[in-house]
Order: structure tokens, then C-alpha cells, then sequence
């Protein structure tokens, strides 16, 4: 039952549409909720409430540093109150996962409670695109893990000289290894660094590569909680969910639900590009609208937000929405889901009027059909097939009646791979079709009118 559930979750821009079912599963212990909250209003996070405190690289990333800034603050202690303690009081904070899914963290991690059988567990930090830090040893802990991998994207070569460093340092410092932090407990943690290819950050396809192998996922079930690393229980975790999770254990589960709405909770990294004035990532809280985001942070749209055409709030693979959509839309899994895309990893991405929509979700395709693996008929071949009638869209030298086989092959693919590449790949072209059709019919008639005339 869990391992069907966690499938529904295991993809970057996914609803969580089938939490009901697992929130009530007899095996999983709620014995506390996220307290109700009354808030109407979202945003305008106080500087003490960040949890990222060096999320610009300004101050010393160093342990010194780090230490001032209250890393490692009380993780004995947290430590001492055992693991159940801990998985509760992420569960009390609502966090839900911040790889794309949006899984409840506390839920997840309680897969790994289970009765020893001999074989030692992992836990992998998924920085395929994202910031380490130093919060590896709780999680660990929390699922009984002996080791983290903190699988990291090549391409972010400083990022992982520092944490290299980083790691040294806290061996050295004795908070982790051999009676991590004093607390009689054993701890490794190994950093790996990817070559780039975007599917290595699907979880099985980054424990394949850990093992050696071709970054290609795996079929499930078995599920890594079962079998993941070197035939072993495993945990994969988003780097920015294991980051807020060391603070949530300093300041309590309710501190961190206290923020966004109900079953949206906490504060979220924001990174914000495209067609605004200031392109930035931003630690807000949850919920925020989205409007308010863009023109607080990023500056605003090029043009004013009158010039805004489309948003993709959740990264590349989650729908775009038009101006009309973007006006009230709340940055939060919920808010989202009901304005028919996705919070997915919260890039979001403006484009302003001046943009061609047609092309720019064509680039996206182009950007999928490379990295698919190849494993699964429909992602290989829809991909490519895909990618060819949008280039055609985007001189309108097609027929309109393509534009119903465009959305049907995007179909054929969504749901029906080994892993959500397929997915990610079918709803940019969604998102395009529901809410530019016009458009893309303006393109092809203005084509055929030339053609006439010459
Ligand atoms: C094609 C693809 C790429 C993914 N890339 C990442 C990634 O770069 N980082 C990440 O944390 N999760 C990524 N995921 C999601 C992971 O499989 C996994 O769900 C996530 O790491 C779980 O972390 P969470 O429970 O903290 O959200 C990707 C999924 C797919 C299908
Ligand atoms: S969906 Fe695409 S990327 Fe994922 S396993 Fe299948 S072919 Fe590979």
C-alpha cells in the first residue's frame, strides 16, 4: 500500500491527489496533526524566520561560520530524543517534500522504521539542483541510516569544492563519523557528483548512477524504501527538504506550520527568472500570491505586469498559466493545483508579451527528447514526434487539426513510462494547448495565407 502511494508522489510537478488514502493507512501513526491556523494573509517573512541564513553565499560557508549562524545548535539533544521524536515533529510541521512531488516528509521517512534484517540503510540527499548544508545527520538518524550520499549536480563545481570541505571540517570537528556529536551514534557522509544529465535526478535513475551504473530509472515496485542503494533500504530527499528539517527540529513542528496554508506549510526557496527586472531566489513563506512574488522580488515583469503574457510557476515542466490565471494565483501545492498546474520545484519562470509562447514551450520539448533515456517507447518516440510538430508550429507549417494530434500524443505519453520524464515532457505542451490554442491557429493560417499569396 505504501509503496503504490509513493508512486503517485515520485515526480517533479505531481498532485498529491491520492494522500487521502495513505494519510488514513492503519501502519502510519498521526499522533499529532500541524495545528489549525487563521492566517489570511501571506508573505513578508521576517528576517529571523529564514532558515536559509547564507542563501547568497555572503557570509563565511565555513563550520566557523556555519556554527555562528546556529547550525549544529542542539543536534545532540535532538538527537537524544530519538528518532520517533523527530520523524513526529516533522510531520507536526506539514512539510511536504520539495523535490516536485510534494510527498509529507515525515510520512516518507517513516518508511524507513522498520525492524532490522541486517542490512544497513541510506539516506541520499538529492542536490541534482540544489544547496547542502549541514542537517544530513539528523535525517540520517532519524531513519536509523549509517551514511548519506549527497548526490550533486557536476555543473555546480564550487558548490562541491565547499561541501567537500564542508564535510572534512565537521569530521574533523567530530559532529559527524564515528559518535557523531557525541550521541554513540555512527554517521558517514560520501558526496557524488553527477555529470548533468537531468534524469539522474529521477531516485532511482541517482541510485543507479551512485552505483556506477547508466543514470536509468528503475521500475518500481520494489521501491527504494525496500530496495534502493546496493540492494538496500534508501531514502532519496530533496536537499531543500532536509535543509528545512534541522530547523524545524530546533524550533518546533508548529513554528514551521505556523507559515502558509493548511497542507501548505512552512517557507519555500522561490526562484524567480525570466522577463522580470531582478531575477532572484527568495526564501518566502508558502502561499504567497503569485503576483505579489514576482513584483516584490523579481522586480516585476519587463513592461509591468500588464505586459505579462504567461508564468510557469513550477519549473519547465509544470503548465503555463496566462495573465488572466497569474492575477490570482497563490504560490502554494494547493493554489496551484487549482489554477491546473503545479508548484513542482517553485522555479518560476515570466515571460512578458514580447515573448513567442510557441517557441519557448518548443525549446522545452527540444530540452526533453535530449534528455530522455530512451528506456520507454512512448517517452522516446513521443518525445521526438512531439518535437517535431512543435518546430512546425513554430512556423505555422502545419495543419490545425495537428494541433488535437499534438495534445493526444502528449496523452499517449502522460502516465504511461517507467518514470515522470514522460510526464514532464507531456504537460508544457498541455499547458500551451489549453490556453494559446488561438495562437497557435493564428500561426498557421497567417502561414497558409502567405503561401497563397506567393
Ligand atoms: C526527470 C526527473 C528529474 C528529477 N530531478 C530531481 C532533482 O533534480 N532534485 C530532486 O530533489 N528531485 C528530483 N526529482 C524527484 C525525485 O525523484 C524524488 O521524488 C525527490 O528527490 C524526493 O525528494 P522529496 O521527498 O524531498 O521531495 C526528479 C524526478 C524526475 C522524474
Ligand atoms: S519516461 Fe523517459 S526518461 Fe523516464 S525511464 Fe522512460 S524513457 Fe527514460
Amino acid at each position: 500500500m505504501t509503496n503504490s502511494v509513493i508512486n503517485h508522489f515520485n515526480l517533479r510537478g505531481r498532485t498529491l491527489g491520492k494522500l487521502g488514502p495513505l494519510l488514513h493507512h492503519p501502519k502510519i501513526k498521526h499522533s499529532t496533526q500541524p495545528p489549525s491556523q487563521t492566517k489570511s494573509s501571506y508573505g513578508k517573512l521576517k528576517d529571523e524566520d529564514r532558515v536559509f541564513t547564507n542563501l547568497y553565499g555572503r557570509h563565511d560557508w565555513r563550520l566557523q561560520g556555519a556554527l555562528k549562524r546556529g547550525d549544529w545548535y542542539k543536534t545532540k539533544d535532538i538527537m537524544n530524543k530519538g528518532p520517533e521524536w523527530i520523524i513526529n515533529e516533522i510531520k507536526i510541521s506539514g512539510l511536504r517534500g520539495r523535490g516536485g512531488a510534494g510527498f509529507p516528509s515525515g510520512v516518507k521517512w517513516s518508511f524507513m522504521l522498520k525492524p532490522p534484517d541486517g542490512r544497513p540503510k541510506y539516506l541520499i540527499i538529492n542536490a541534482d539542483e540544489g544547496e547542502p548544508g549541514t542537517w544530513c545527520l539528523l535525517a540520517g538518524f532519524a531513519m536509523g541510516a549509517k551514511a548519506a550520499y549527497i548526490y550533486i549536480r557536476g555543473e555546480f563545481y564550487n558548490e562541491a569544492s565547499n561541501m567537500q570541505v564542508a564535510i572534512a571540517e565537521a569530521y574533523q570537528a567530530g559532529l559527524i563519523g564515528k559518535n557523531a556529536c557525541e550521541s554513540h551514534y555512527d554517521f558517514d557522509i560520501f558526496m557524488h557528483r553527477g555529470a548533468g544529465a537531468y534524469i539522474c535526478g529521477e531516485e532511482t535513475a541517482l541510485i543507479e548512477s551512485i552505483e556506477g551504473k547508466q543514470g536509468k530509472p528503475r521500475l518500481k515496485p520494489p521501491f527504494p524504501a525496500d530496495v534502493g542503494l546496493f540492494g538496500c533500504p534508501t531514502t532519496v530527499t530533496n536537499v531543500e527538504t532536509v535543509a528545512v528539517a534541522a530547523a524545524i527540529l530546533r524550533r518546533g513542528g508548529s513554528w514551521f506550520a505556523s507559515f502558509g496554508r493548511p497542507n501548505n506549510s512552512g517557507t519555500k526557496l522561490f526562484a524567480i527568472s525570466g522577463h522580470v527586472c531582478t531575477p532572484c531566489v527568495v526564501e518566502e513563506e508558502m502561499s504567497i500570491p503569485l503576483q505579489e512574488l514576482v513584483e516584490r522580488y523579481g522586480g516585476g515583469v519587463v513592461g509591468g505586469w500588464e505586459n505579462l503574457l504567461a508564468i510557469i510557476p513550477g519549473g519547465s515542466s509544470t503548465p503555463c498559466i496566462p495573465q488572466s490565471v497569474c492575477n490570482t494565483a497563490i504560490m502554494d501545492f494547493d493554489g496551484l493545483i487549482a489554477c491546473g498546474t503545479s508548484l513542482g520545484t517553485a522555479a518560476v519562470i515570466v515571460m512578458n508579451k514580447q515573448t513567442d509562447i510557441i517557441k519557448a514551450i518548443a525549446r522545452l520539448i527540444v530540452f526533453y527528447k535530449h534528455e530522455s533515456c530512451g528506456q520507454c517507447t512512448p517517452c522516446r518516440e513521443g518525445t521526438s514526434w512531439m518535437d517535431k510538430i512543435m518546430a512546425r508550429l513554430v512556423d505555422g507549417n502545419a495543419r490545425c487539426e495537428e494541433i488535437d494530434m499534438l495534445y493526444e500524443i502528449s496523452k499517449q505519453i502522460e502516465g504511461h513510462t517507467i518514470c515522470a520524464l514522460g510526464d514532464a515532457a507531456a504537460w508544457p505542451v498541455q499547458g500551451l494547448i489549453r490556453h494559446f490554442r488561438p495562437e497557435i491557429e493564428c500561426r498557421i493560417q497567417k502561414n497558409q495565407a502567405m503561401k497563397c499569396c506567393q
